[in-house]
């Protein structure tokens, strides 16, 4: 299972590639946002920061919502690094996007999925990724993960090589249960990755362990 990072905080991506499992990097308008990036300089210039941190993957989402404004914003982006997938919405010019973009060798990712047909769209237009938004529709009590579930069945009957890219995760039973139904890849914010390191037993293990070394040492 690949683990990308939720965030445009590039403290936050340094520490978790630190840690040597990061596999790449989303961001979205609003995660942009929340750093304070604004303008387009200065957002270019904070995805070449974040593919200078990370080996691969770093999703950019486009702001425009017509097809010829998705495609030449899409372009722009794709410049910048080979690292950048570009993120697409779930909308009608979007999937025209991402059919031209894959026939262009360009990767992308589609956003802001939340059904089964959405996603077997996605897979159709040659999508990289597909980002189902797992909280979001926790958040309006319905099952976020029995939708990573049925993309995956859809999927798998097909052949279809789109990355299931869980996205909206908010703990670590989402990313478990995620790996279980076999979500190639989990997007989280680093508080999630950093999570999986807890256990308590861990804790009063490693502290008998060591206790027990220093009186055998004395
Ligand atoms: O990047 C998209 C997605 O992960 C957003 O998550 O927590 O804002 O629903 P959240």
């Amino acid at each position: 299972m690949k683990f990308f990072i939720d965030t445009a905080n590039l403290s936050e991506i340094r520490e978790a590639y630190d840690l040597g499992v990061l596999d790449g990097v989303t961001t979205n308008p609003s995660l942009m946002a929340k750093e304070g990036i604004a303008g387009a300089e200065k957002v270019l210039a904070h995805y070449k920061a974040i593919c200078n941190i990370v080996d691969a993957n770093v999703s950019a989402e486009v702001i425009a919502t017509d097809f010829e404004g998705i495609i030449k914003e899409g372009r722009e982006l794709a410049k910048i690094d080979d690292k950048i997938v570009v993120k697409v919405p779930m909308i009608k010019d979007g999937i025209k996007a991402i059919k031209k973009f894959s026939s262009e060798g360009i990767r992308t990712n589609c956003t802001l999925v939340f059904s089964p047909g959405q996603a077997l769209l996605t897979a159709k237009a040659g999508a990289s990724f597909v980002s189902p938004f797992i909280g979001r529709l926790d958040d309006i009590s319905q099952d976020g993960l029995e939708l990573i579930a049925q993309i995956r069945l859809i999927y798998d009957n097909y052949g279809y090589q789109t990355e299931i890219l869980a996205a909206s995760i908010r703990h670590t039973i989402h990313l478990i249960k995620c790996a279980e139904i076999g979500a190639d890849v989990a997007t989280c914010p680093l508080k999630v990755i950093t999570d999986l390191l807890k256990h308590p037993l861990t804790d009063s293990g490693l502290e008998k362990f060591l206790a027990d070394h220093k009186k055998a040492n004395s």
